[in-house]
């Protein structure tokens, strides 16, 4: 599956300096299966130095700050992209970086649950839309659906499907932000798929897992290594089936 990076020529994923983005980079470039231009983007770039020495190693990597709540910066790092992809436009859109603003029924305020939607949610809209004459650029050369030719990955969280907290699964990580946030990702997912199947865009909803990062935190199962090698290989595999779907890291399909 992961062969298929070769037929990517350029992929794009935010919050690039640390946790999955930085995997998903390292990933990349140590599996042997690179996609030509991986644009990572970070909101202070001066300070990620894990990704500028992969970059200094990798010359295939180009990083770019965004800070993605940031209108005037998805703008800027709009006009960055075009420069690199020019008339190949854009394959694949990893949109990664998110926060967990923790807060329960007791804690959570107005302030909290729009500042994790603001991150999780309608930035990746934002980002998307902003990106989409280059995906479409992208789309226009291929046929067929997947990350040969132009596919908008959301990193999501099974913590955002509605239909799975119930039950024996309720009363666990009772994140009123963050779960929201997600659950509404999905279905800008599902909107957004509706709005560019003609146009070839494949669209997609994955969880990574939970994963040893600082938000997953020390007691989570899953190392990024392990994380990303599975999701890697779910994206490479993407074809029309899977427009429009929630992904779990190992390729099944999960409820909303
Ligand atoms: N880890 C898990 O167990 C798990 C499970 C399910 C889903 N996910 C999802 O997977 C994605 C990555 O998670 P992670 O575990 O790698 O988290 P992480 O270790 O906390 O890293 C988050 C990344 O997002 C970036 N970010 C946050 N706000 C940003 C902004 N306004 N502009 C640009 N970048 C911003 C951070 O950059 P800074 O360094 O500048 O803050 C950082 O690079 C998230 O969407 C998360 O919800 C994670």
């Amino acid at each position: 599956m992961n062969q298929a990076f070769r037929q990517c020529q350029n992929l794009m994923v935010t919050g690039a300096n640390r946790g999955l983005g930085l995997q998903i980079v390292e990933s990349l470039v140590l599996g042997g299966f690179s996609p030509g231009k991986i644009i990572a983007t970070a909101r202070n770039p001066e300070a990620a130095k894990e990704l500028q020495r992969l970059a200094e190693e990798h010359c295939n990597i180009h990083i770019i700050k965004l800070d993605v709540t940031s209108q005037e910066s998805i703008e800027k790092a709009t006009c960055e992209v075009e420069k690199l992809v020019q008339e190949e436009g854009l394959n694949c859109l990893i949109n990664n970086a998110g926060i967990n603003v923790v807060a329960d029924l007791d804690t959570v305020t107005a302030d909290k649950m729009l500042e994790n939607f603001h991150t999780n949610s309608v930035a990746p809209l934002m980002l998307t839309k902003a990106l989409l004459p280059l995906l479409k650029r992208a789309a226009a050369k291929g046929t067929g659906m997947g990350i040969h030719r132009a596919a908008v990955i959301n990193m999501s969280s099974l913590l955002g499907s509605v239909e799975l907290y119930w039950g024996v699964r309720a009363n666990t990580f009772k994140w009123y932000p963050y779960r929201a946030s997600k659950s509404a990702l999905n279905m800008i997912t599902r909107c957004l798929a509706v709005d560019l199947k003609e146009d070839g865009v494949l669209c997609i909803a994955l969880h990574p897992g939970w994963v040893r990062t600082d938000m997953g935190g020390p007691e989570a199962p899953l190392s990024t290594e392990d994380s990303i090698a599975s999701v890697l290989s779910v994206i490479g595999g993407l074809t029309e089936k899977d427009h429009g779907s929630f992904l779990h890291y190992a390729g099944k399909k999960l409820p909303w």
